[in-house]
């Protein structure tokens, strides 16, 4: 420890001392920047830093081997069968014309599940749908929901049992 140099540090108090700042300082700082940062996240409720530094296109992967969620006949309809069943379209019976579905309720359920998992006339086996993305149980959810719209009293499929 000399002075020759015109070193800041002159005495091993002020070498200690050097030394326990260069080490909290920074730690110090850090700390204070985490505070800050969850203080955002708390503090504004509308945009919190998550949704901030979230990317912009966000995918949303199904785990195709892992129990996945029931969809229900509503919208199993909306996405398959009204393509056809809203509008009418290639003669399909439209959704709550009773008039059109009375003489086909008289089917009963499984009658309508037939029809509608091996296609009848211009209405393709299961409404041109994928088994691996609606499943039978599904597929009948939506039967049940197309019909009552239209004055049939079918009750929901029982839900298949759990694998
Ligand atoms: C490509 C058009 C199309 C799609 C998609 C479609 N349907 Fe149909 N559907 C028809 C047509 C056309 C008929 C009338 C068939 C006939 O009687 O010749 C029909 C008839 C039916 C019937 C009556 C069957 C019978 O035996 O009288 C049911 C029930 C039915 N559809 C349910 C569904 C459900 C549930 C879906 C969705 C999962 C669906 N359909 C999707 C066109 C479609």
């Amino acid at each position: 420890m000399s002075n020759e140099h015109g070193n800041l540090i002159k005495s091993p108090k002020q070498l200690i001392i050097m030394v326990f700042a260069s080490f909290f300082v920074p730690l110090i700082i850090i700390l204070l920047l985490m505070i800050f940062v969850n203080n955002g996240k708390r503090g504004d409720a509308s945009t919190t830093t998550e949704q901030l530094i979230k990317p912009v296109g966000q995918l949303n992967f199904k785990d195709a081997s892992g129990p996945r969620e029931m969809q229900t006949g509503e919208q199993v309809y909306k996405a398959v069968c009204a393509a056809c069943h809203a509008t009418g379209a290639a003669g399909a019976p439209k959704f709550g014309d009773t008039s059109a579905w009375s003489a086909r309720l008289g089917k009963g359920y499984d009658g309508l599940m037939t029809s509608v998992l091996k296609g009848k006339g211009a209405m393709p086996a299961r409404g041109g749908s994928n088994p691996a993305d609606i499943s039978d149980y599904e597929l009948g959810r939506a039967v049940v929901y197309l019909a009552n719209s239209a004055g049939g009293k079918l009750a929901e499929p029982s839900a298949p049992a759990a694998k």
